[in-house]
């Protein structure tokens, strides 16, 4: 299961991915990535060098539903002699992690000489690699050049991170974050329909502080912003994501992030993003007021039943920026409404000058806060409105984007 906030995709029904899974300690973090796939639909096999067998066993692999699974050589197949041509055939996603030094070595050679090797050579798509490895191997110009020959030869590199390793040395060469290897698979197989649109997305709560230690808030998550700026970065766009307070995000290259805490530090980082953006998302929870003035020291409750709090009117940062966009802008709104959900949708859309929202109602009974699902009305200029039935928000954020391409 993936850290909370962040969403499980599970659009991929029917797609495969084949994992050549290789000798480096890393290889224990791969079975919590199969599941991962897994849950997301997506069927795993999975080719398991010899060094490779040391760290991972078959059957681990086998008791988790994976099939095939390839752990012998060239010469003693499990289910056809043709196993070091699993490459060619109907794979979705051919993913190399984690890549040893060794096996990138022989990859960018053409070398044939096991299993793995041989498969990817006979791979007709690109093959992506996630390498893992000790600093020195990995900064070793040996390596760097393979890496140079297998991404000129059209493969794909999702590049190790800086850390502390499993020998005790630091640096770079770990494997990258499996909530990373994730997201690069679904967009590795995914329509990349946004491919180089600019989008600004805005996502959770802001806090208003009044005192040093307490502020004025509300119990968004973030995570239907999330889901829309990872859908977003799935299907090919580059995304700016500017986040109230939520827990530590990973971020990609492509998918930047911009970690703010009030209104007024969410409308000036957005402002200056805005310009150069072809869409605005605008699903953060943004306080619409704010005390005027934040005490620089914690209030006492001694000699004190009751404090008073002035609060003034923040920026409303959708209609501005929605007012300012240029013509080929686009700005879609997000609404949380306790009544009356399509008409006051609908005229938010129209005042704010939107071009498409995307309304909730928040119940006693039915709160989006903090939920992994939501339901959602639907409506655009053209006077188009749906009602989608319940669903995740990783699924409502992926409907959503095929809505935002046909804008
Ligand atoms: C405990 C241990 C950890 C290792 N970790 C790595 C590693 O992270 N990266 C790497 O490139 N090699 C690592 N190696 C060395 C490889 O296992 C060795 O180069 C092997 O030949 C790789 O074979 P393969 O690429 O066919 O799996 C490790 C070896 C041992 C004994």
């Amino acid at each position: 299961m993936l850290p909370a906030p962040y969403p499980v995709f599970n659009v991929f029904q029917g797609k495969r991915i084949h994992i050549g899974l290789t000798g480096s300690i890393a290889a224990y973090k791969m079975p919590d990535f199969i599941r991962l796939m897994q849950e997301s639909s997506f069927d795993a096999g999975c080719t398991l060098t010899r060094a490779g067998r040391e760290f991972v066993t078959p059957l681990t692999l086998r008791a988790l539903g994976v099939d095939p699974v390839y752990d012998q050589g060239c010469f003693d197949p499990v289910d056809t002699p043709f196993a070091h041509l699993a490459g060619r055939t109907t794979l979705d996603l051919f993913l190399i992690a984690p890549a040893t030094a060794n096996i990138l070595a022989k990859a960018a050679a053409g070398l044939a000489d096991d299993l793995l090797s041989t498969q990817i050579l006979s791979c007709p798509g690109p093959v992506y690699f996630a390498p893992a490895m000790n600093p020195a191997m990995w900064n070793n110009s040996i390596t760097r050049r393979n890496l140079s020959i297998l991404e000129s030869s059209g493969h794909k590199v999702i590049p190790p991170e800086q850390g502390s390793m499993a020998c005790g040395e630091s640096g770079t060469g770990r494997l990258a974050h499996v909530v990373r290897l994730y997201f690069h698979s679904l967009k590795a197989v995914s329509p990349q329909t946004m491919d180089g649109q600019k989008v600004l997305v805005t996502a959770g709560p802001t806090h208003e502080y009044f005192d040093l230690v307490r502020y004025w808030g509300n119990p968004s998550s973030g995570r239907m912003g999330l889901a829309t700026a990872l859908a977003l970065w799935i299907r090919g766009a580059r995304v700016h994501l500017v986040h109230g307070p939520m827990p530590t995000l990973v971020s990609f290259p492509g998918l930047e992030l911009h970690p703010v805490t009030s209104a007024e530090e969410m409308y000036v980082r957005c402002r200056e993003l805005w310009p150069d953006c072809r869409y605005g998302i605008f699903a953060a929870a943004v306080a619409d007021f704010a005390p005027e003035k934040a005490s620089q020291l914690k209030f006492k409750k001694t000699g004190q039943d009751f404090i008073t709090l002035s609060l003034h009117r923040t920026r409303d940062i959708l209609a501005e920026l929605s007012r300012s966009k240029s013509g080929l802008q686009k700005v879609i709104g997000f609404a949380a409404e306790t009544d009356e959900l399509e008409e006051n949708a609908r005229k938010k859309l129209w005042d704010k000058d939107l071009d498409l929202i995307v309304a909730n109602l928040v119940s006693l009974e039915a709160t989006p806060f903090g939920s992994d699902d939501n339901q959602i009305l639907l409506l655009d200029r053209h006077d188009r409105a749906q009602m989608w039935p319940r669903a995740s928000k990783a699924e409502i954020a992926w409907r959503l984007v095929d809505w935002i391409a046909a804008l």
